[in-house]
This record gives C-alpha cells, sequence and structure tokens, in this order.
C-alpha cells in the first residue's frame, strides 16, 4: 500500500522530511477496522511528532484525523462492517492515516456524517474531540439555558480547534462566547463559526473586554485556551470570574503558578484527545459516541465542516506543504488532502 513516511527530523521545509513509500499490507485483529483512507486532515500534533522523533527512529506513518471505508474487520469487532464510511481521529502511539490504509479500534470510530464528502469529514474528529471533551467533560461549562449570562472566551478562535469549540459552545450552551483572533481573515472566520463577539488576543485583553462593557469580576465564566499555555496563564488567572473554570490543551513548558487561583476557587482543567485510545480506558467507546453526536449535530444544521482548504493528492510533496502551512501558526479551521495519485 502507499504511505507517506517521515524518516528523518528535518524540517518540512526540506524534501528529506517525508518521504513516498510502499508498506506491506495490515490486516486487522481484535477489535481493529482496516479502513481505506480517502481523506486526511493535518493538525499540529504532527509536526510536533515529526519534529520530536528521536535520531534514527524508524520511518513513521504520521496523520490521525481521516475519514474513509472500512475494508475489513478484526474477528472481535462488531460495530462497522465492510463497505462502511466512518471518520475517526485515531491513537497518537499506533501508525497514522498517511497511507493508504490504516488500523483503528472501532470504539474511538463513528459513521461519516450525513451529507459530507470524505475531505468534508475529515475536518472534524480530532478537533471535534479535542473541543467536546475539553468543555462538556473537563470544564464541564453548563448546557443549554444554564450558561445563559455567562462568557466564555476562547483563544485561538480561527484555528482548527477554535473553530469546533465555538460552534460545540454556541450548539449546546447558551453562553456569550467571545473568541479571540488577531487578523481581519482569522476575525472573520471567528464569526462565520459563530462567535458573538471576537476581541484580539495580541492586544490588551482586558481593556477590549472592559471597551465590551465586561468590567471586574465576573466577566469571564469560562476560558478554553487553544494557544500555548504558558503566555496566557496569567492573564487568564487575572481575567476569570469567581467559581470560574479554565481549560488548557497544550502541554506547559515551565512550571505554572497557580496559587492565585484558589481564592477564585477555579477549576484547572487539562485535555489531552489521545488519553483514552493511548492508555486504553474503561470509557474509550466514548470518543466513538461524541463524533457520533456531532454527526448528529452537523446533520440538523447545528454546526458545520471547519474544512477551509481542500488540497491533494496525499503525497509527500503536498503534505510537506501542509506542514509548512500548519507550521506559520497562521491556519484558518481545517486543511485537509483529499485523494492517492493515479498509479
Ligand atoms: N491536547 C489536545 O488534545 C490537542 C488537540 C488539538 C490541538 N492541540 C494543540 O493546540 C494548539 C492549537 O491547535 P489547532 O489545531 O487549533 O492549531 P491551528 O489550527 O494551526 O491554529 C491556528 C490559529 O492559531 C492562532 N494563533 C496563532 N498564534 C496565536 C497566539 N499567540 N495566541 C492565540 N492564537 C494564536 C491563529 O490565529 P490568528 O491568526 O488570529 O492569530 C490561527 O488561526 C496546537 O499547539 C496543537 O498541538 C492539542
Amino acid at each position: 500500500m502507499r504511505a507517506v513516511v517521515a524518516q528523518s527530523t528535518t524540517p518540512a521545509g526540506e524534501t528529506a522530511g517525508l518521504m513516498d513509500v510502499e508498506l506491506p499490507d495490515l490486516k486487522p485483529a481484535g477489535r481493529d477496522l482496516r479502513v481505506r483512507v480517502e481523506a486526511v486532515s493535518v493538525n499540529p500534533v504532527d509536526i510536533k511528532v515529526r519534529r520530536g522523533r528521536p535520531e534514527g527512529a524508524p520511518a513513521q506513518v504520521l496523520g490521525w484525523d481521516a475519514a474513509g471505508v472500512v475494508v475489513d474487520t478484526g474477528t472481535a469487532a462488531t460495530l462497522f462492517q465492510a463497505g462502511d464510511e466512518v471518520y475517526f481521529a485515531g491513537d497518537v502511539t499506533r501508525p497514522g492515516c498517511n497511507s493508504e490504509f490504516c488500523l483503528v479500534d472501532e470504539r474511538i470510530v463513528a459513521g461519516k456524517p450525513a451529507g459530507l464528502d470524505f475531505a468534508e469529514a475529515a475536518a472534524l474528529p480530532l478537533t471535534s474531540l479535542t473541543a467536546y471533551e475539553l468543555l462538556f467533560q473537563r470544564m464541564r461549562i453548563p448546557l443549554g439555558q444554564a450558561g445563559r449570562g455567562q462568557n466564555l472566551l476562547i483563544v485561538g478562535g480561527g484555528g482548527g480547534v477554535g473553530s469546533m469549540a465555538i460552534q460545540l459552545a454556541k450548539a449546546m450552551s447558551r453562553m456569550t462566547v467571545i473568541a479571540t483572533a488577531s487578523r481581519p481573515e482569522s476575525r472573520a472566520w471567528a464569526q462565520a463559526m459563530g462567535a458573538d463577539e471576537v476581541i484580539d488576543h495580541r492586544g490588551d485583553m482586558a481593556g477590549q473586554l472592559k471597551a465590551m462593557g465586561l468590567v471586574g469580576p465576573p466577566a469571564i465564566h469560562h476560558a478554553f485556551c487553544t494557544a500555548d499555555t504558558d503566555p496566557y496563564f496569567p492573564v487568564l488567572t487575572e481575567l476569570i470570574a469567581p467559581l470560574g473554570s479554565l481549560g488548557f490543551i497544550v502541554p506547559p513548558k515551565a512550571p505554572l503558578s497557580m496559587g492565585a487561583l484558589h481564592a477564585k476557587s477555579i477549576t484547572v482543567a487539562w485535555e489531552l484527545m489521545f488519553t483514552r485510545s493511548m492508555y486504553g480506558t474503561a470509557d474509550m467507546a466514548e470518543q466513538g459516541r461524541i463524533l457520533t453526536e456531532v454527526a448528529s449535530l452537523l446533520k440538523e444544521g447545528r454546526i458545520r465542516s471547519p474544512l477551509h482548504q481542500r488540497w491533494g493528492p496525499i503525497t509527500a510533496e503536498v503534505l510537506q506543504r501542509a506542514h509548512r502551512q500548519i507550521e506559520s501558526g497562521a491556519t484558518l479551521g481545517k486543511l485537509v488532502l483529499e485523494g492517492w495519485p493515479a498509479r
């Protein structure tokens, strides 16, 4: 089967970083599905794994966000059968989906959302799972009417995770969503995703909130940071209202000063989308359920695919360009590659 592998730690700008190869066919066992990959989304985790590979590490298939068709199943798999169209993020401790076929545990897979093509579907799983798990399972933001009158700040509203955090928060809670964006195009994108207000994270955030009439506590009841944790932890500690919650998805590079959060009884929540699959937690099938719920929200027209750029085919050359785009830090929504080159 055709695949694109990371074969060294060289930057994406250098052609040695990713390479087109032929790999042996895969055979599903246990609860695995073998899926023919039709489209893959590119995420910062691809770049982080590529850069973090030890010197001399064996070639590795990256890419953990895909849509495709089930080809065959392990003997213990019961949820899907050959021919089913599916979407999933996968498990970062296993080979990824930048290959013609990949193996994935059926518990973290869901049926491809109705009415979406493969590229639109591949734009969804990783960021939807991240946003859903952090908002509703770690931060436990108030759902429906219970959220009315509260504010949720989403730092980085124009990116992949921000796009789904805005949409899912608006679809499932009556909170006011204030997103951050630093460029006219990312501001417009965050608004298109449903943000009620947009402020600039490169400016004085407290001043901008004040100008909106949000002065003093309680101003921000919940904050979801999609950007690096370290620079935002102090400012969010200041902005968060008593009894509020802070959510982070990027591991801090240095120890964080937590003491100031005690007086306000703030909940600090962490999210790694791969925790359930990496550790095989007893509730790992929750990811299949969440993706099924996301598909229902799409069908009802309450959210939409965050697909922004559709590239292809899936080759080392196109993936290298995609890595460079993600490395720019200025991606809007999701970038997806679809299709394989003709033989
Ligand atoms: N823990 C997890 O499970 C998990 C899951 C997914 C992602 N992540 C991590 O979360 C981060 C974001 O992922 P992503 O997929 O959303 O990335 P992305 O799509 O590449 O994010 C691009 C966006 O980031 C914004 N941005 C850039 N610098 C910023 C800054 N200093 N402050 C605020 N926003 C900034 C940009 O907005 P402007 O152009 O408006 O500045 C841009 O629209 C990455 O580090 C990724 O590895 C973690």
